[in-house]
């Protein structure tokens, strides 16, 4: 199964694996790391599951929606790798994905 590496606020690193379908934000909710919020679910408009990704895989990211942007541009903690998770579906392509939940606003 493909793994996601995930990096916490405390700075602490954990290594979970992914089911098929699921996307990051869901991948990183259901394991277990309450610090991601999710608030709206998924639908791309809370910000809440912002997290910033290993500049290594940014070419196998899908592109960002103007929506992406706008939430993302509301953030004091955006940074040139910052996405919003819930915008990212996990595959097989993405095996060893890197990314560390950003600071809450
Ligand atoms: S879960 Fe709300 S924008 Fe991603």
């Amino acid at each position: 199964m493909p793994r996601l590496v995930v990096t916490n606020r405390e700075g602490e690193t954990s290594e979970i694996e992914v089911d098929d379908g699921l996307t990051v934000m869901e991948a990183i909710r259901d394991n277990g790391f309450d610090e991601l919020l999710a608030l709206c679910g998924g639908c791309c408009s809370c910000a809440t599951c912002h997290v910033h990704v290993d500049p290594a895989f940014a070419e196998l990211l899908p592109k960002m929606s103007e929506d992406e942007d706008d939430l993302l541009e509301s953030s004091d903690h955006r940074a040139p790798t910052s996405r919003l998770s819930c915008q990212i579906p996990f595959s097989a392509a993405l095996d060893g994905l890197h990314v560390t939940i950003a600071p809450e606003d």
